[in-house]
């Protein structure tokens, strides 16, 4: 099969917001205890912190990091994770019903982050606490001195403010399972709320509203619609959440989901820009991301685990090299939505749902998808271009022309590099691709990076950590303005051009 791209310079979607490429840590599991922070491991630094587990996320680049939830967040009281740690309460976690020390807390966190060249981007508990614990923690954070909580925050030792400048308003506050889980109408009136006096203790910020938990819940749109009405003007972003499995083993369907996440963006689009309109306003809602991900391989493991341990494995998907496919294509699907995408998180960084699995006290390593996610944050700086794609299509179970190639551009005026990221979906054969680059005169392939596997299930593990790893034989060439590329059957390929 044969497919064509058209890329040129002036066909701009957006310059990449760098936070499209951000991720996850949430009190769960072992993303915390056992994953960035374990005294005594011997990758420890002084303060606990696995250098191993540091070394792996800034391999990848992580410029945003969500924290401390996720579900957790609707039971946390964040005053319990600051100042001496002998003195903090352990607490029954309701939302994944483990013990919750409290050892690793805002302070601990940001100083954590600060070794991952990370932003934080904090959530605030809007299910058991509300305006007063978001605005006492705004100013712990974030307020120089002279006032109780910013002398609280320096009595703990920490003289400087943390300048948190994005703050989550609570977490899928329209789903059931969510501790004081609320209607929209409900939600949108304690974010209003909290919104404004949070924004009053620093106007620097900005905010993420809730949006649905993803696609197919019942309140889906009108939610949207609803938490919108009541925010509009006092938010920033608004969230979308979305995981993807494929417990049929129905690969071409599978990999058609990025499809799903397109038509997500685009109804999301729609929607915050029917409030625009009703509102009359100037102000252009953009999107937050902060949940996607390959997520049902633990989901068995998980329903039969014992309540009320502290740390135990949770949502420790193992991935495969199809699974690596896929999250390339998101990426590709967030970088072709970045002109309203500005942050997007990866759920989770490591252990849960993670590109990064450790072992407590023992190694720390990458899964598959590890690799599409450091080439996309990489190599996916600069501005996203808008390539003209003909390609060969296919129907699945759920979906009907789907692309077999999936493929952007984004140019990095800085370095004048261009780089093509494409997934061939194609089980049968090589996709020869043809790419008219004619704008981009004289480049040459710098590399031809490939991700590709004969065993689809194929999985990295601490004993195998190798497995499934990239490769630079692609074999890409630029010939008088044009790409000539043979990209395999299902593959993920980075083509690099200087
Ligand atoms: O990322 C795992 C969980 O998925 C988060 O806690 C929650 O927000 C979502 O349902």
């Amino acid at each position: 099969k044969k497919a064509r791209m058209i890329v040129e310079k002036d066909f701009k979607i957006a310059e990449v917001d760098k936070r499209i490429f951000g991720s996850f840590i949430e009190h769960l599991g072992r993303a915390v205890y056992g994953g960035i922070y374990e005294p005594g491991h011997p990758a420890a630094d002084e303060n606990g912190f696995r250098k191993d587990v540091v070394d792996l996320i800034n391999e990848i680049g992580v410029p945003i990091i969500r924290y401390p939830g996720g579900n957790f967040v609707s039971g946390y009281n964040w005053e319990d994770g600051v100042g001496p740690v002998a003195e903090r309460p352990s607490r029954l976690e309701l939302a994944w019903k483990t013990v919750e020390p409290n050892e690793v807390g805002t302070n601990e966190f940001m100083k954590w982050a600060k070794l991952v060249n990370s932003e934080v981007n904090m959530a605030v508990n809007l299910g058991t606490r509300g305006i007063d614990a978001a605005r006492n923690l705004v100013e712990y954070c974030n307020h120089p001195s002279g006032s109780y909580w910013s002398d609280l925050r320096i009595s703990h030792g920490y003289q400087e403010p943390h300048k948190i400048k994005t703050w989550c308003l609570g977490n899928e506050m329209d789903g059931p399972w969510q501790i004081g889980h609320r209607t929209a109408v409900e939600y949108g009136r304690i974010a209003v709320e909290s919104a404004k006096v949070m924004k009053w203790v620093d106007p620097g910020i900005e905010l993420v509203a809730c949006g649905s938990s993803n696609r197919s819940m019942p309140t889906y749109a009108e939610w949207e619609a609803t938490v919108l009405d009541h925010t509009y003007e006092h938010v920033d972003y608004l969230s979308l959440h979305t995981y993807y499995g494929n417990p049929n083993n129905d690969l071409p369907n599978y990999l058609a989901r990025s499809l799903d996440m397109d038509y997500f963006i685009k109804e999301i689009i729609a929607t915050c820009d029917y409030i625009k309109a009703k509102k009359r306003s100037k102000k252009t809602m953009y999107l937050s991301f902060d949940e996607w991900n390959v997520w049902f391989h633990s989901r068995e493991a998980d329903r039969k685990r014992e309540p009320w341990s502290f740390a135990p494995p949770q949502l420790e998907d193992v991935y495969t090299f199809e699974d690596a496919l896929l999250v390339g294509c998101l990426l590709i699907t967030l970088l072709c939505n970045s002109d309203r995408v500005k942050i997007a998180c990866m759920a989770q960084l490591v252990n849960v749902i993670a590109p990064i699995m450790t072992e407590n006290g023992g190694a720390a390593w990458r899964q598959t998808i590890f690799y599409p996610y450091m080439h996309a944050s990489v190599y996916g700086r600069g501005v996203a271009l808008n390539p003209i794609i003909s390609s060969p299509k296919y129907d699945s179970k759920d979906f009907t022309d789907v692309p077999y190639l999936e493929a952007t551009a984004v140019y990095n005026e800085e370095n004048e590099e261009l780089t093509v990221f494409a997934v061939n979906k194609d089980s049968a054969a090589a996709l020869q691709l043809d790419a008219d680059i004619r704008g981009f005169a004289g480049y040459e392939v710098i590399e031809h990076i490939v991700l590709e596997h004969d065993d689809m299930k194929a999985v990295n593990t601490a004993a195998v950590p190798n497995r499934v790893v990239p490769h630079s034989r692609g074999g890409a060439q630029a010939k008088d303005g044009y790409i000539q590329a043979s990209l395999p059957k299902l593959s993920w390929n980075v083509i690099r051009l200087k």
